[in-house]
């Protein structure tokens, strides 16, 4: 594709054509504020923060919509700008529940208040999104301390009806990231506009989210700038049952958790750091859940050894791929092949052993929890369980680092592992094909890194299809 020469705040760039101005600006590193734009999604074009001057035009331009044109001049950054952005994000916050201004300690309302090195980490503060929250970073870049009129009631009724991914349309900027993710990455497709008494928003398209097809996938939680669609939070019971005299706790660690709670704490941890800090909150046992993905993925390989019929095997690897599958592929009932998952067997493992188990992970799919298929007490996601490790002062970072336990069942790695493993959720793409050597025979399988690559995928010839969700 041919290249289009542009300026962008008066240094040249250059660009495939079809590039919008936003992702021009990025190639070139600079940055441009957004709220509603998703790398990978297509501009929602809601937030009006990305907007730029183009020179000879009356009007600014949504960055983030725009492709650019061959000798454009853009200018990203003006006060005239930053005055029109701010008084967008300042008309967001009126219509925002604002729930991160009361800090006990600090007794004030302002949000300059909640200055990091000023906040004690109590995480008390009543938004769970609060320290997280692209909204509240722009409040403060933009200096949105004061409203100039009166903020607008809140009369948005709370969705809590699945007690685990929560909803609170009062703290939604109608970005519409989770309505895209939702439709087109998880092809569920049940959120979107609403009308309600209370007036418009972006809700489910059932009565209630329990109520609606949800695959209980959370992906609408990871894509969320702002604390409107949430994880129902476990931040007091891992402390306080890791110290109660007489408990015994076991937590079953996924590495998953480590990429984005090394970013938060803003240095690299291990399993072994993480098992330290643990120990030091008082849990009894720490076992590491790769050892019990090694025996799930040798009974699976076993089976698809023996497996005779001509149609792939479709894999389910979490409880929301199951859920997936079953709600919008049962014509190909017969061909499912649903692992248990690693929470369910360490819980059959150790049951008796323990009286409370956690289960950290990267993933914020909840679907066990939520239909309580025996598995762990609670779940903790990277971000709940940063909350949960800054609250109590065990810093991985700084903690002796232990050894984990083990459970004695580890299976040798086969070459299914390739199909088998931990494979990492994506927005877009297609499924991709793999080739394994099992044995000295060849199979071939398609890896679905989420629900949107598997209705393709169904269709192609191969022995294994992998759904992740
Ligand atoms: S969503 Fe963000 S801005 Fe709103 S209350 Fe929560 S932390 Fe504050
Ligand atoms: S949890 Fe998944 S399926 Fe349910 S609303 Fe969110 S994105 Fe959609
Ligand atoms: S719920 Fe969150 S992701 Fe969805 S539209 Fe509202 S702010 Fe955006
Ligand atoms: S990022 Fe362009 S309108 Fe939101």
């Amino acid at each position: 594709m041919a290249n289009v020469n542009l300026t962008i705040n008066g240094v040249a760039v250059s660009v495939p054509a079809g590039t919008t101005i936003l992702d021009a600006a990025k190639s070139a590193g600079v940055r441009i504020p957004t709220l509603c734009a998703y790398e990978g999604m297509g501009p929602h074009a809601s937030c009006r923060l990305c907007i730029v001057q183009v020179a000879g035009e009356d009007k600014e331009k949504l960055s983030c919509a725009v492709k650019v044109a061959e000798g454009m001049e853009v200018t990203t950054d003006s006060p005239e700008l930053f005055e029109k952005r701010k008084a967008t994000l300042t008309e967001m916050f009126r219509q925002h529940k604002v729930d991160c201004h009361h800090c006990v300690r600090t007794g004030g309302t302002r949000i300059e208040d909640l200055d990091p090195w000023f906040c004690e980490n109590c995480f008390y503060c009543d938004c769970q999104r609060d320290g997280f929250c692209e909204l509240q970073a722009l409040a403060r870049e933009f200096g949105v301390s004061q409203l100039p009129f009166e903020p607008q009631q809140h009369d948005f009724v709370e969705d809590c009806s699945t007690g685990v991914i929560l909803r609170d349309p009062n703290k939604c900027v109608k970005c519409r990231r989770c309505v895209d993710v939702c439709k087109n990455t998880q092809a569920v497709g049940v959120l979107g506009m609403v009308k309600t008494e209370a007036g418009q928003t972006v809700g489910v398209t059932a009565a209630t989210l329990a109520e609606s097809d949800c695959i209980r996938c959370g992906r609408c939680v990871d894509v969320c700038p702002t604390g409107a669609v949430y994880l129902a939070e476990h931040k007091d019971e891992l402390p306080y049952f890791a110290h109660a005299r007489g408990v015994k706790t076991a937590a079953l660690v996924d590495e998953s958790v480590l990429p984005e709670l090394s970013k938060l704490y803003g240095g690299e941890i291990d399993l072994r750091q993480l098992s330290g800090a643990l120990r030091k909150i008082g849990v009894d046992a720490v076992y590491d859940a790769e050892e019990v993905r090694t025996v799930i993925a040798a009974e699976t390989a076993a089976k698809l050894s023996k497996r005779r019929k001509k149609a792939p095997a479709i894999l389910a690897m979490d409880p929301a791929a199951k859920n997936y599958l079953t709600q919008f592929c049962a014509d190909r009932k017969a061909d499912f092949l649903f692992p248990e998952t690693a929470q369910v067997r360490f819980a059959a493992l150790v049951e008796g052993k323990f009286d409370k188990i956690y289960r950290l992970s990267g993933r914020n799919s909840l679907a066990d929890e939520v239909q309580k298929t025996g598995c762990a007490d609670f779940f903790y996601n990277a971000r709940e369980l940063y909350r949960v490790l800054k609250r109590t002062g065990a810093n991985p970072l700084r903690a002796i680092p232990a050894e984990l336990d083990t459970l004695g069942v580890a299976a040798e790695k086969t070459d299914y592992d390739a199909v088998l493993g931990s494979v990492s959720w994506q927005v877009g793409g297609k499924a991709e094909a793999v080739t394994l050597s099992v044995n000295g025979k060849e199979v071939s399988a398609m890896v679905c890194r989420n629900p949107s690559q598997v209705k393709a995928a169904l269709d192609a010839d191969c022995a294994i299809i992998r759904v992740n969700a």
